[in-house]
């Protein structure tokens, strides 16, 4: 008779596929090798990050003394390839703590109670990682948009999942706490004001803090840094130049600015030509390409912070660099073409 009785049970349940269910040794830990001194700019989004997560990660004495509470979460949020990613993984090697980075798209599942199932799983890794190594774990979020979006406008079934997904998130966020684990949990998004409410309250991602564009010094930083990596005989250029002719880009697109210009000069070398890296083909291949990514980013941004009301005033930082920038979008292609005849 039990037997029948599961047997019943078994055909009116969903699908379930164990086999494919992560296991809490799935996520494994990284060393991270980077430091906050491979990131360029970024000081004060350094510095904060320096005093909170750092901070409550390696001295946990000094806050018991003072009684003082630790943060759980914080929230980086700014155009995509701004290095919120890297700025992570750069405090984790800063502070020699062990980070975990996961992928929200692999924590859904379709399947009914996985998805809960691997968030746990990940929460218990990152416990145990802290512990073994006594010093604290850093578990990373990254495109966390993706499990945490309001729901609207989606298809019901779908909808649903994420929001089971998200509150199991948000309940093994508050056990972190109440457990008092050394666990600190750092989520990324592009489109922070799509983010369920429940998500921002005390205690859970109570902070942003914005990761915007690179200034000129930082633009040029960068390109240096980049291009220190080719051989010295190969490299003639004017990195200011460069650096000025990339208004709005961000840190990945600078990057990839360096790579495409690298694979051009080397093609013409194998070609027999002169293979020169020069202020010249970088600033013409800066003109060719299209990074207006960003800008639609900001424009986006801006309209969306106009609708907000006085709840824009988080989003300070953003709305100061949107304005200035989508304020200059139309010089912009100017300064391209003048600082390809001035300089
Ligand atoms: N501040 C920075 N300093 C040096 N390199 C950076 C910086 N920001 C971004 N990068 C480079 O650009 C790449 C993409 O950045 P990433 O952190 O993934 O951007 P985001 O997560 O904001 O979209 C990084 O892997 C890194 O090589
Ligand atoms: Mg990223």
């Amino acid at each position: 008779m039990p037997i029948e009785i599961t047997k019943a049970e078994e055909t009116s349940t969903p699908p379930q596929k164990p086999e494919q269910s992560i296991s809490s040794s799935d996520f494994i830990p990284t060393e991270e090798k980077l430091r906050f001194k491979d990131v360029v700019g970024l000081d004060e989004a350094k510095q904060l990050l320096k005093r909170t997560v750092g901070m409550s990660l390696t001295h946990k004495d000094e806050y018991e003394h003072y009684g003082k509470e630790r943060k759980l979460g914080l929230l980086l949020y700014g155009p995509p390839g701004s290095g919120k990613t890297f700025i992570a993984k750069a405090l984790a090697g800063e502070f020699a703590i062990p980070i975990i980075i996961a992928n929200i798209a692999e924590l859904i599942s379709e399947y009914v109670g996985e998805t809960a199932k691997n968030i746990a799983a990940i929460f218990k890794q990152v416990n145990d990682t802290a512990k073994e190594n006594g010093k604290g774990c850093i578990l990373f979020f990254d495109e966390f948009d993706a499990i945490a979006r309001k729901r609207s406008g989606r298809a019901e079934g779908e909808a649903a999942a994420l929001r089971s997904a998200l509150d199991t998130l948000l309940t093994e966020m508050d056990g972190v706490s109440q457990r008092n684990e050394d666990t600190f949990i750092i989520a990324a998004t592009n489109m922070p004001w799509e983010l369920d409410a429940a998500v921002k309250r005390a205690g859970r991602f109570e902070d942003m803090l914005y990761i915007g564009l690179p200034k000129l010094s930082d633009r040029r930083k960068l390109l240096k840094k980049e291009l220190a990596r080719a051989s010295k005989d190969v490299v003639s250029v004017w990195t200011w130049r460069v650096a000025r002719a990339t208004y709005g880009w961000s840190n990945a697109d600078l990057k990839k600015l360096c790579d495409d210009s690298k694979a051009f000069a080397m093609e013409r070398k194998i070609a027999g030509k002169s293979g020169k890296i020069t202020t010249g083909l970088m600033v013409w291949l800066a003109s060719r390409t299209k990074t207006a990514g960003n800008i639609e980013w900001f424009a986006q941004a801006k309209d969306t912070l106009k609708n907000m009301g006085d709840a824009d005033q988080v989003y300070a930082p953003l709305k100061k660099e949107s304005e200035s920038l989508t304020d200059f979008q139309e010089v912009k292609s100017f300064i391209r073409i003048f600082s390809l005849y001035i300089f």
